[in-house]
């Protein structure tokens, strides 16, 4: 890849503007651009693609600028002092670990030796981490970098069948388990013997671990360059980062060093990410979000990561404060559920200026940014496994919910690498083409259209887009040819979104087959499939449903029940064994909210029709206002009714 596709490449993705034509910020970032990653595409030949001499050039750069700081939930906390307002104090809930670059360097550097010593861990392996967001964490991250390993993120809920494939396609040898979030994987331990018997679980004991490694008498290993796979380019793999997609069981995203240096890099510098900044980040380490746009531009400046353990509503800004955060990283459902909290001292004694994430709605935007004092918001589109980004960093009024805003220049260029293009109103998943000449079009203004983004060289699509580790199916499945002239290749991004006059882009809706759901994909056909196993239906349709003041779409399952359960009187016992089956095999978000019984299923020979079918359910009692439906209230499905409808709107009744 040459360094004006480099360029070219962040440029796209990356883009800052305050006003609505401001040319000067596109100017610096274009300088930004060109002066670092000439040195970095210079240090790519040399056989230094990895991200590592990045975070060793910070640790020896500023040794005592504080790299980590970590809450950390007390295992035995004393009571929460009250005030006499009522106001709960929950300072004494958690004692801050702060780790300095200096001493981040050395714990990284004992505990490689003792992944090489003790485990065995060299640069061909795969090594999962199965950890809830601990420093510990990032400790074996940087560790397996600097051996040369391959990281691999497990979601710590998963379990069963999609744990299984997890650790089958991505090739993995040993996986470092936090007891702290070990159930899922002690669950499916029996079926991990059988079915891998060369994988290795070692179950951490973190206090001994965390004693060891902070010991000065404990050995260190740098590893030499030449063992730290200096055949990588910037396109090789770094991380693999799992994403619930469209196709069932989840897939391995690579993620490339060329996406950790430009996050980096690039959005960092949007982000005013700098080394007196600290980052807050309570979005699980196992997605890409906070791995790839919260760490790696951290650990580049030499600024601080604060890890939240647990995303608290009520604690949140308290730990903001703790931690002296400067920025924080949030999804849609967290403002939300923020703005619900009740209001707290602390959410605005922090100094937290900048929050950045996805997903920031509109209608509340400004509440947000008004009740928690904060200067600007950092709204971007991104995917896990799409090649770049958008960005947009907001402090006034203007752009308010969009999550890409640019000046005249970058709008200029960009109008030929992302675009919406129009979809097939008979089925909103296609593109669609005009008859006469195979070719789509654009989306008209404020016409929800798919986002997709140019691939430049299409003799390499590796090279600008990585996909999925070992699966070359689903990757080409993401590419679509031929758009606009013969021979062109897009990256589909999968998303609805939308335009308006300005050029603002706003993000609309998912497409297709998974819908999100307490942040996290919901594979709707993966959900129909373990359904199945419950053995006493049919079949069913799986559709996310709109829920009011709740973020993303509920799981809404439509089911066919056998026939020894149709004459209403085994209705209970049908709807236990749904769900005792659905929380064994499924990740509780993935859970089915909603079910409604119907004796059956219209079928066709085109699959996608009863999904379009079914797809529109009006809550609480259907269409006709009759229909009945269940909601899982805890562990059980109970009839819907209109009390226990209003209570769920309200967020009395949690969903
Ligand atoms: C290193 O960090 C310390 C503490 O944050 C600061 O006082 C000092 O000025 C820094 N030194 C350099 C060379 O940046
Ligand atoms: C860690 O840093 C924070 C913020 O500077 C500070 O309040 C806290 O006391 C420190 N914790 C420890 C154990 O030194
Ligand atoms: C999986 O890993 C083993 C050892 O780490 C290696 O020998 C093997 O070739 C790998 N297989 C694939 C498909 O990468
Ligand atoms: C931060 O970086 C600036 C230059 O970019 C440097 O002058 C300053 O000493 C650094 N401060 C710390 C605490 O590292
Ligand atoms: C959800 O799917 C999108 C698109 O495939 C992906 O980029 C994203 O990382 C996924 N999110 C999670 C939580 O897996
Ligand atoms: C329903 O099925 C049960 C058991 O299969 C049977 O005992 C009962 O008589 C049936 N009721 C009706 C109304 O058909």
């Amino acid at each position: 890849m040459s360094t004006l596709e480099l360029a070219a490449a962040a440029l796209l993705g990356t883009q800052l503007l305050d006003a609505k034509y401001s040319i000067k910020h596109d100017v610096l970032l274009v300088q930004k651009v060109v002066r670092s990653a000439i040195p970095y595409l210079i240090n790519c030949a040399r056989g230094r693609a990895s991200f590592w001499y990045y975070f060793e050039k910070s640790a020896q750069r500023n040794g005592s600028n504080r790299a980590i700081s970590f809450p950390r939930p007390l295992k035995n906390p004393p009571p929460i002092e009250t005030d006499s307002n009522g106001v709960k104090n929950y300072d004494n809930q958690f004692e801050v670990e702060n780790y300095t670059y200096k001493e981040l360097y050395d714990i990284v550097l004992r505990l490689s030796y003792i992944l090489k010593n003790e485990y065995g861990v060299t640069p061909d392996q795969t090594i999962a981490l199965d950890c809830m967001n601990k420093p510990i964490f990032i400790f074996l991250w940087l560790a397996l970098w600097n051996i040369g390993a391959l990281p691999a993120f497990l979601n710590f809920n998963t379990k069963d069948k999609p744990l299984i494939h997890c650790l089958k396609i991505s090739n993995v040898t040993q996986v470092f388990i936090d007891p702290d979030c070990s159930g899922p994987i002690r669950d499916t331990e029996p079926e991990i013997r059988t079915e891998l018997p060369n994988v290795k679980l070692h179950y951490m004991n973190e206090v001994e671990l965390l004693r060891v490694i902070q010991d000065r008498a404990t050995p260190k290993y740098r590893a030499p360059d030449h063992t730290r796979r200096p055949e990588d380019t910037d396109s090789s793999c770094c991380a693999l980062i799992y994403t619930s997609g469209t196709t069932g069981l989840p897939k391995a995203g690579i993620m490339s060093w060329r996406k950790a240096f430009m996050a980096a890099n690039f959005f960092g510098y949007i982000m005013k990410i700098e080394n007196k900044s600290n980052v807050l980040t309570a979005m699980p380490l196992y997605h890409s979000t906070a791995a790839m746009l919260g760490v790696c531009p951290s650990l580049l400046t030499g600024a601080c990561i604060s890890i939240s353990q647990k995303f608290s509503a009520t604690s949140f800004w308290t730990q903001a404060k703790l931690c002296g955060s400067t920025h924080i990283q949030y999804v849609g459902e967290v403002c939300r559920y923020l703005l619900h909290a009740k209001p707290h001292p602390d959410q605005q004694a922090h100094n937290v200026r900048i929050a950045y994430g996805n997903g920031l709605r509109k209608d509340i935007w400004l509440d947000f940014k008004k009740r928690f004092h904060i200067e600007a918001i950092g709204e971007f589109y991104a995917s896990t496994e799409s090649p770049i980004a958008t960005t947009s960093l907001q402090y006034g009024d203007y752009g308010v919910g969009a999550c890409r805003k640019y000046g005249g220049f970058i709008n200029f260029i960009l109008s030929f690498s992302q675009v919406l293009v129009k979809m097939d109103p008979e089925d909103e998943n296609e593109i669609w083409r005009d008859p006469a000449t195979g070719y789509a079009i654009r989306a008209k203004n404020n016409q929800p259209g798919e986002l997709l983004m140019k691939i430049l060289n299409t003799k390499n699509i590796e090279g600008t887009f990585q996909g999925y580790y070992g699966n070359k199916k689903a990757t080409s499945s993401k590419v679509v040819r031929d758009v606009f002239r013969k021979g062109d290749a897009w990256f589909r991004t999968g998303d609805l979104l939308k335009e308006d006059g300005d050029g603002l882009l706003y993000f609309v809706d998912r497409l297709g087959d998974t819908f999100r759901w307490k942040s996290e994909n919901v594979s709707a056909s993966e959900v129909e499939n373990e359904l199945m196993g419950s053995q006493a239906i049919k079949g069913s349709v799986v559709v996310g449903v709109r829920v009011p003041n709740h973020e993303g779409r509920a799981g809404f399952a439509v089911i066919e029940p056998k026939d020894e359960y149709l004459n209403g009187t085994r209705t209970d016992e049908l709807l236990g064994k749904v769900y005792q089956h659905a929380q064994k095999s499924l990740p509780k978000y993935a859970v089915p909210q909603f079910i409604k019984i119907i004796e059956q299923i219209e079928s066709s020979h085109n699959h996608k029709v009863p999904k379009n079918q079914y797809k529109n359910q009006k809550l609480p009692r259907g269409d006709n206002g009759k229909d009945v439906i269940y909601w899982l209230n805890r562990d059980r499905y109970e009839e819907l009714t209109e009390d226990s409808w209003d209570s769920i709107i309200k967020g009395a009744s949690k969903l």
